[in-house]
């Protein structure tokens, strides 16, 4: 059966990236990364892609902060699509999605939170645990929806939270798991294993054709 090819968004230093990168490289998913975007010029990010002889492309991201416009999003559309991407990954990815990606993309974006979903979504995920003081946190690679951190659930993983954590110490034990679920959940993918139902994702027992992607519009 095919590779399937992947997008990945991406604005900072990489590290997940990076493990879906080593991942494919080592032929432990099925799923080769085809191009890198930022919407930092200075990311990390880029600079792995180039490393690794993938293109590495930067778009700048207009006026606002937290988001992109239409037809800056239009353009990440656009570069997906000329790299024939089957999967976008965000990996550190600092913007919120609109439609325009989720309407050309459906079911066919994923992301990676440091926490237990649907516990502390939104930024610094680490940090809310910790100051909840749960005993227990992790991350959760889920389906990326227009509600931020609250698509369907694909994998999670979960580390114990230590007496004399700090955010610093709780990130790095989540992170070494992250490296981990996020290619397992490409491989997933690549495989046809993930059905989405309601919102559960469900894992299939059996590997699928993936459908190419409606290469339309
Ligand atoms: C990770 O903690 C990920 O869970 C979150 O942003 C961070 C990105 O780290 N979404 P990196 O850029 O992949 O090293």
């Amino acid at each position: 059966m095919r590779r399937i090819n992947v997008g990945v968004l991406a604005s900072g230093r990489g590290s997940n990236l990076q493990s879906i990168i080593d991942a494919s490289e080592a032929g432990t998913i099925d799923a080769d990364v085809a191009v890198v975007i930022s919407d930092n010029e200075d990311a990390v990010a880029l600079e792995r892609a180039r490393k690794h002889g993938i293109d590495a492309v930067y778009i700048a991201p207009g006026q606002y902060k937290t988001k992109m416009e239409p037809e800056i999003e239009q353009k990440m559309v656009d570069c997906l699509r000329e790299h024939d991407v089957d999967l976008v990954c965000l990996a550190g990815y600092m913007r919120v999605v609109h439609e325009t990606l989720l309407d050309a993309f459906p079911d066919r974006i994923i992301n990676i939170h440091p926490a237990l979903l649907p516990s502390f979504p939104g930024l610094h995920g680490q940090k809310q645990a910790l100051d909840y003081g749960v005993k227990w946190s992790g991350c959760t690679v889920h389906f990326v929806s227009a509600d931020v951190d609250a698509g369907a659930i694909i994998i999670q993983a979960t580390v114990p939270v230590e007496e004399d954590d700090t955010e610093d110490t709780l990130s790095a034990r989540i992170l070494e798991q992250e490296h981990k679920i996020y290619p397992q959940a490409v491989h997933l993918f690549a495989q046809g294993r993930l059905k989405i139902e309601d919102r559960r994702a469900r894992v299939l027992p059996q590997r699928q054709a993936v459908p190419a992607r409606a290469r339309s519009g």
